[in-house]
């Protein structure tokens, strides 16, 4: 991974500029690189059909970016706002891109940058467009010779494909004009600062690594929860992917990889990935029966979030009323090797659940023998309960914080056993604002280091795993179990651990 002073020097290209991501996540993230002094480059060149003058785009972004800025972040908007500029193309019209490459050196010369300067082009488009921008970008002349390839990185915004044989195509499109090395496909969870933590806490300290394997972990479980419904018209897109794909094939897989891989013999982008490819490799279902014995698919109904009445997903605008989507996936998977052979990995996300919270909890086997296991009663005083698992859990979001529970004696009389926690917190130690993903990641693009992207191999591992459960509900004549909004998903989630005796956690924000 890169040095974390260097700085980012590049002419950021962003196709789709009218959409929703660029004024929510791109430019907010490039004002704060620029705020901290690390966007060193320019320009920002926004691309999109509508008709706008670079004053209009602009005004746009600042309203959006500076709603309710304080004096001082206002001031440095001013010092950005001059690197932004507005080229208006149809990105589907290959005519449109003739005179791209000149608009943007011309653009380059006015910001005094050399002509050897390196290009970003973010494809912040609908999938379907990156075809004719990959061919648009070749056709204009934007796409360097081999020798100089590192001049040009493209990044891609998911979702990458909707199934194995799609996102294949889609790799083999992109690798048509593109080399691997110039292709970065961006997966937020991975510029998430808890998230890159979870390598450093295991591969940086000498206690823990140790303990995680077969012989001392009883269950992995990695949940990735929202309280948010369809909120801003997003059933439309949703009801075409549905939890598996939106979550679980990209987010949720990544921090399996992450939390099981093995250690990179070098701490660089190539080794981290192929640990994580072979991680999805070993992947395999939780049990050898069909598919719907070891995933479980749900759909809120109505119910109550925070106590205030919301629709259910049927009822929800943009999706239609007979939708069999699921907003909801548990599932039990395996990871076929030898440190985790015979270790359950549960999986699950959803919308509609009671909080917003992403967490990796890893339970670890009771003591061999369990002398605390018995209550006795001396009158009407009763010794002892028994002791809870220990488990470390890695808190993603909201705060961030890893901590490990144990049992301890409650000071008295009895033998009253107590499970406590010892925990970090992330906001208590280091006060200041943690980076944001995009933040992150957009550096690293601009830095050229590729350690956070996802590699195609890596990518096709994740789909070729996902596919055969979305074909068979595909097939499958019944629909998702029905599950009150504000509750953790359909009761068979909870059957699917507690076959074996062993239960979800319910993360607390009080933890
Ligand atoms: C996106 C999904 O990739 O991740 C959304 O498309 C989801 O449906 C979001 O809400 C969750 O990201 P975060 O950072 O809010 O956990």
């Amino acid at each position: 991974m890169s040095d974390t002073f260097a700085s980012g020097d590049a002419t950021i290209i962003i196709f789709g500029a009218s959409g929703d991501l660029t004024a929510r996540k791109l430019i907010p993230a490039l004002f704060r690189l620029h705020q901290q002094g690390y966007l060193q480059g320019g320009p920002v060149i926004g691309v999109a059909r509508r008709d706008r003058s670079d004053d209009q785009f602009r005004s746009d972004l600042r309203s959006a970016v500076l709603s309710d800025a304080d004096e001082r972040t206002a001031a440095d908007w001013k010092t950005f706002e001059p690197l932004l500029h507005y080229l208006r193309i149809d990105l589907s019209k290959q005519s449109d891109y003739e005179g791209l490459a000149e608009s943007i050196r011309r653009l380059e010369t006015a910001h005094s940058r050399p002509p050897e300067t390196t290009r970003v082009v973010y494809l912040a488009t609908a999938p379907a467009l990156f075809d004719d921008a990959v061919l648009g970008l070749n056709h204009s002349g934007l796409i360097p010779p081999r020798e100089h390839r590192d001049r040009l990185r493209v990044v891609v915004e998911k979702p990458f494909g909707h199934d194995l044989a799609s996102a294949r195509e889609l790799n083999e499109t992109l690798s048509r004009w593109l080399l691997e090395e110039q292709i970065y496909r961006i997966d937020h969870y991975l510029g998430k600062e808890t998230v890159q933590n979870i390598l450093l806490f295991r591969f940086g300290n000498a206690i823990f690594e140790p303990l995680l394997n077969r012989n001392h972990v009883d269950n992995v479980q990695i949940t990735v929860a929202e309280s948010i419904g369809m909120e801003g018209g997003r059933g439309a897109f949703y009801d075409t992917a549905g939890a598996l794909r939106d979550v679980l094939q990209n987010h949720l897989l990544q921090l399996l990889c992450l939390v099981a891989m093995e250690p990179p013999a070098l701490f660089q982008a190539r080794q981290i990935r192929d640990e994580k490819v072979k991680v999805l490799q070993a992947l395999r279902p939780g049990s050898s029966g069909p598919v719907s014995q070891w995933t479980v698919r749900g759909q809120y109904t109505a119910g109550l979030i925070d106590r205030q009445p919301v629709p259910g997903y049927r009822e929800e605008d943009r999706v239609p009323p007979q939708s069999t989507r699921e907003t909801f996936v548990a599932m039990k998977v395996g990871i076929d090797n030898w440190r985790w052979e015979g270790v359950p990995f549960f999986l699950r996300t959803g919308k509609r659940l009671p909080t917003r919270v992403t967490e990796i909890v890893i339970q670890f086997k009771q003591p061999p023998l369990n002398l605390f296991s018995t209550v006795e009663c001396n009158g009407d005083l009763c010794d002892l309960v028994e002791t809870r698992p220990n488990q470390l859990v890695l808190r993603i979001q909201p705060r961030e914080s890893i901590f490990l529970r144990f049992s301890t004696k409650r000071p008295g009389m009895q033998y009253h056993i107590e499970p406590v926690v010892m925990d970090f917190d992330y906001e208590d130690h280091f006060p200041a604002d943690l980076p944001g993903a995009y933040e992150r990641l957009l550096l690293d693009v601009m830095r050229g280091d590729s350690t956070l992207f996802t590699r195609s191999d890596e990518l096709l591992a994740a789909w070729k795993f996902v596919t055969p459960i979305l074909q068979a509900w595909e097939h499958s004549a019944s629909p998702p179990d029905p599950y009150p909004a504000g509750t953790w998903g359909p009761a068979a989630a909870e059957r699917l651990v507690s076959e074996e005796g062993r239960h979800w956690r319910e993360p607390t924000l009080d933890d």
